[in-house]
């Protein structure tokens, strides 16, 4: 991977072969760009009671995701970016026979999903800790990857697509979870959000064709990628 500095003669352009270029933007941004798109800053774990707050199903019809991941019994799933765990359960429910890991980077979320399944009693939930550039995934393990509100704060996307592609079987699914960029309602803010297209072109540089769009959340694109 070549990792370009921000050069000033030629104009802030990035793309999968050039890899990052860096400039100033957004103060919601780090300063990092990846195929013309600022890099979002991480959400703290401070925001954990935002990600569990109660309208929260209504807001983003969640129930309407977990349908259109159409969760078999004994399925691996990995929530990749799991936070507090919102979504890690009620996958947990559904696949019963199966596995769900939750992967994370900040101690504190894990914390939170450790301290949460041990409430619950459930055993089919594993904690993970990630790194900025890799999921401690074992090879073709995976049936379906979740990205909820993650994937645009990734400080090193082309690393981490690399490594989840590596996770994932080879007829597994990735369900890419995004505020829609292109509808002002949506109030959430810019850079933690992204438009269709951005995401395609992103995942197809990582390996990933679109099969389809959901489009049947309230807020969000429900992307399903396959590995090409
Ligand atoms: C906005 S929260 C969303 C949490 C959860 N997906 C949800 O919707 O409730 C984003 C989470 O992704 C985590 N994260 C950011 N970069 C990550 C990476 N490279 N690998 C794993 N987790 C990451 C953050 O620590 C944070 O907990």
């Amino acid at each position: 991977m070549l990792i370009l500095p921000w050069n000033p003669c030629t104009g802030q352009t990035s793309s999968a072969k050039e890899g990052y270029s860096y400039q100033t933007g957004d103060r919601n941004g780090i300063g990092k760009w990846y195929m013309h798109r600022e890099i979002a800053h991480v959400m703290g774990h401070q925001g954990m009671r935002w990600l569990d707050r109660p309208e929260r199903d209504s807001e983003e019809n969640t129930t309407k995701l977990l349908d259109n991941m159409d969760i078999q019994i004994g399925d691996t799933i990995a929530d990749i970016g799991a936070g507090s765990g919102y979504h890690v359960f009620l996958m947990a429910d559904l696949a019963k026979k199966g596995l769900v890991y939750a992967v994370d980077i900040q101690d504190e979320m894990l914390a939170e999903i450790q301290r949460k399944k041990e409430k619950r009693g459930t055993t089919n939930v594993r904690p993970l800790k990630g790194s900025e550039k890799s999921v401690p995934l074992p090879e073709n393990s995976v049936d379906k990857l979740l990205l909820v509100d993650v994937y645009h704060e990734f400080s090193y996307p082309i690393e981490m697509m690399q490594s989840l592609k590596k996770a994932l079987r080879p007829n597994g699914k990735l369900f890419l979870i995004e505020y829609r960029g292109e509808d002002d309602r949506v109030p959430i803010k810019r850079l933690h959000k992204m438009t269709e297209s951005q995401a395609v072109k992103e995942m197809q540089a990582a390996g990933f064709t679109l099969e389809r769009n959901m489009d049947n959340l309230p807020w969000q694109h429900c992307m399903v990628f396959m590995p090409e």
